[in-house]
């Protein structure tokens, strides 16, 4: 038997450290859109303050607001966050302070929509990522190589290379605003079809120039923008990616590729969140609970240092506890049960009966426990 052999796997309500940055347990709340910045400004509310703040104080090691556009015509909708301006930057300010405040690492995930932005929010009754085809919420989206992602009607265009180094600029001041902000961590939004993914997968990057092509060209868009947030995001604080590990199909972007990536940015990125597809009419790979959870697992086995998260269907206390002591992930987001409970790790804590310093419960409901 090795030493290696005898190492207890960690457990779900113990602390993790990224980049050096203590999550009091491995529980993430994973960006979710809210489509309501009323005012169509990018300018977070009241609503981004309670969603998230509540989640902080049910108890997650890590609250990640949702996908924030580094520009607007990245906007996934016109009611989508931003950190395109200063107004904005000062808005995040208070919910991060907040956030921190109740025990957990405020986050943000800094995106661009490309071809999948100027679309309807996923509201009740609406028909999911319906693009906007004319009047003042409508306009012309960027894209690698003017492909949609799904049959969608849309309008679109190939970016020229300096709209391509005018977006990498745009992740860079984001990522310095966000810091303003007090935001510990920066995740980037390569994942779901959106403008990062649109550039990863052969199935919307058709260019021919050094942003396409082989896997070098299709990953040189992503590696700038890294490189470009490091330029100006403190060496202290998280940044992390969330990437579709895989599109589910042949001819797309692939888990192989996907650990590949991990491996050249390990050192300069310290946490990857694995997702799934996002580009096509149809979702062609595995469902089911934890049906991402084996893509988390390649990265982990194929990397070092780099802290891995699962993310996907994952709802019950046991299941979730389970992936992080079979070594099969490192942290996991819970992200639909936790709006149904914003307690969800508090419960959950108390569920598998932790020992009581670990349950993330706010002082102030300590009559919950009985
Ligand atoms: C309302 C809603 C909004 C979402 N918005 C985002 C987003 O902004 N960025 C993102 O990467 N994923 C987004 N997702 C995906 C979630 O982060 C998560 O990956 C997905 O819901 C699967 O996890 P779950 O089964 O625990 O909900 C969203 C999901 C929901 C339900």
């Amino acid at each position: 038997m090795t030493a290696e052999d005898t190492v207890t796997p960690p457990t779900l309500f113990e602390p993790i450290e990224i980049n050096g940055v203590r999550l009091r347990n491995r529980l993430i709340l994973p960006p979710m859109c809210q489509y309501s910045c009323e005012a169509r400004d990018g300018v977070p509310h009241g609503w981004q303050f309670q969603h998230l703040a509540a989640r902080a104080a049910g108890g997650f090691g890590m609250v990640v607001a949702e996908a924030t556009a580094v520009t607007p015509e990245g906007r996934i909708s016109p009611w989508d966050t931003g950190l395109w301006n200063d107004e904005q930057a000062q808005a995040w300010a208070p919910i991060c302070d907040e956030i921190a405040e109740l025990g957990a690492v405020p986050a943000i995930q800094l995106g661009h929509a490309g071809a999948k932005a100027s679309t309807v929010p996923m509201h009740p009754g609406v028909p999911a990522g319906q693009p906007i085809l004319e009047g003042p919420d409508s306009w012309e989206t960027l894209s690698p190589s003017g492909v949609p992602t799904n049959s969608m009607e849309i309008r679109t265009h190939a970016m020229q290379v300096d709209e391509i180094r005018e977006t990498v600029q745009a992740f860079a001041d984001a990522a310095e605003r966000a810091d303003r902000a007090g935001f510990g961590a920066v995740q980037l939004h390569a994942a779901h079809g959106y403008l990062i993914h649109q550039f990863l997968s052969p199935l919307t990057n058709t260019r021919t120039d050094e942003y396409g092509g082989d896997y070098e060209g299709r990953t040189r868009f992503l590696k700038e923008i890294v490189a470009a947030v490091r330029e100006v995001w403190p060496a202290d604080k998280i940044l992390g990616i969330r990437i579709s590990g895989s599109d589910w199909r042949e001819d797309g972007w692939s888990i192989e590729e996907t650990v590949r990536l991990a491996q050249e940015l390990q050192g300069q990125v310290h946490w990857f969140d694995l997702s799934s597809a996002g580009i096509g009419d149809t979702y062609e790979g595995p469902k089911g609970p934890g049906y991402q959870v084996p893509l988390a697992t390649a990265v982990k086995e194929g990397t070092e240092g780099i802290v891995v998260s699962a993310v996907g269907s994952l709802t019950g206390a046991q299941e979730v506890a389970d992936v992080v002591t079979a070594g099969r992930a490192d942290a996991v987001c819970v992200g639909r049960a936790a709006l149904a409970n914003p307690n969800w790790p508090t419960a959950a804590a108390l569920e598998l009966d932790v020992p009581e310093e670990q349950v993330p419960m706010a002082r102030q409901y300590f009559r919950a426990k009985w």
